[in-house]
């Protein structure tokens, strides 16, 4: 066996096991996520993070909360190639399923942000997204007498200060996570977990394929990035909009050109290193068959041509991917292992009362 199967496994195993545990003690769709130390997981957080999840107060006009580009009936994805938007604008990128969010290190397609509560912000104040004013959020919360209420339970006064709707949001997104997939089973010694086509297809996926040098560990990902060359979304030439958005941002984050800029300069537009240049985060694949489009710009419908592209060696120029020659029948076995070995258990979700 490769040294990088064994560690995926080995990595696998030993997070399974300590999931496993979790899922003997009861029910709840709980891993053991990675807390930040300041902070303490309670479900006081969780409820009241749940309710301003789904609360349209969260954007400028009202008409959009997190639950409308992370639908959960969706896997919390909304099944867009480019991501949905504020009204009379454009969003750039492919809204990511926030299933075992609470797992990555660098969130965003570039990585841009490393904690959940930083994180919460951004998709409130970006002009693109909820186009909402931080202050005036914390007063327009501050308004509804029941909210009062709740943020004084939950952390010792009614102060609905921005940092703890950030703090509830995340606290409620650590809890989405996928559960029970058969090839945690697979892994835990029930040998009959995978069907024989999606163990041909495990096989590809740490051998021929090569799939298991970026894609390993607890959620499948490596938590770096690549310039794999994924092409443009041939959407963006059709409306000016979404070029907009994207010198918007390129500007926000000191890209000197940013007027020029005709792609997405991904993990660049943070670190301004060449090597960065269109290089983008490697996703998890966990409830992968649930959460497409793929690739940060959704360029791709179908697991079928994520296949193909990393069988052809990836986009036009990059270094990083080689052909890979694979038959039909092997695609097909590839396919299938990601579709039913990484597809966990269907976890009923309740919606909150809003206040
Ligand atoms: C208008 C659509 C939209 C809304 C509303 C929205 N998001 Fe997102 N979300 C996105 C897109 C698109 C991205 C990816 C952006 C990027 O990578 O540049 C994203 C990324 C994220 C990520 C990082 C995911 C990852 O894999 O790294 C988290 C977490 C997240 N959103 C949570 C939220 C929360 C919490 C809210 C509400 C406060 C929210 N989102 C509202 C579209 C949206
Ligand atoms: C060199 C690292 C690397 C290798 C090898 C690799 N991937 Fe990826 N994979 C990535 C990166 C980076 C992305 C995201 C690209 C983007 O968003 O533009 C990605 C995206 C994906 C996606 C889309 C996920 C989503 O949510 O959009 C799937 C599915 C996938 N890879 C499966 C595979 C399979 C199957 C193989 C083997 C045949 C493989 N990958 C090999 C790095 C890699």
């Amino acid at each position: 066996m490769p040294k990088n199967s064994r560690i995926f496994l080995i990595a696998l195993v030993c997070s399974v096991a300590l999931a496993g545990l979790s899922y003997a003690a009861h029910l709840e769709p709980f891993r053991f996520a990675p807390m930040p130390k300041q902070e303490v997981q309670t479900q006081g957080k969780v409820e009241l993070g749940k309710k301003l999840f789904f609360d349209r107060r969260l954007s400028g006009d009202g008409t959009t909360s997190c639950a409308t580009c992370h639908i959960p009936e969706q896997a919390f994805t909304d099944g867009q190639d480019i991501s949905q938007s504020y009204p009379t604008t454009r969003n750039w990128r492919n809204s990511p399923t926030l299933l075992n969010i609470a797992f990555q290190k660098f969130l965003f397609h570039d990585g841009r942000v490393t904690s959940l509560e930083d994180q919460a912000l951004f998709p409130m104040m970006s002009a693109f997204e909820m186009n909402q004013n931080l202050d005036y959020i914390e007063e327009e919360i501050r308004s509804v007498p029941a909210y009062v209420e709740e943020f004084a339970k939950t952390f010792g006064d009614g102060d609905t200060t921005k940092e703890r709707i950030a703090i509830a949001l995340a606290a409620f997104e650590r809890t989405l996570v996928s559960v029970n997939t058969p090839l945690d089973r697979y892994l835990l010694g029930d040998k009959k977990a995978l069907s024989a086509d999606a163990k041909k297809g495990m096989d590809l996926f740490q051998e021929k394929g090569k799939c298991i040098e970026c894609h390993y560990s607890v959620t499948l990902s490596d938590d770096k990035f690549h310039a794999l060359n994924v092409p443009e979304n041939p959407a963006y030439k059709d409306d000016p909009r979404y070029s907009a958005t994207m010198r918007f941002v390129a500007k926000v984050y000191h890209f000197a050109e940013y007027r020029d800029l005709k792609e997405d300069p991904g993990r660049y537009l943070i670190t301004k290193e060449k090597k960065d240049w269109k290089a983008f985060r490697t996703p998890a694949l966990l409830d992968i068959a649930k959460t497409g489009p793929y690739m940060h710009n959704g360029v791709f419908g179908t697991l079928e041509e994520v296949i193909d592209f990393f069988d052809r060696g990836g986009g036009q120029g990059n270094t990083v991917l080689k052909p890979l020659g694979l038959s039909l029948e092997e695609k097909r076995y590839l396919k299938t292992f990601l579709v039913e070995a990484l597809s966990g258990e269907e976890v009923p979700f309740s919606y909150p009362q809003v206040p």
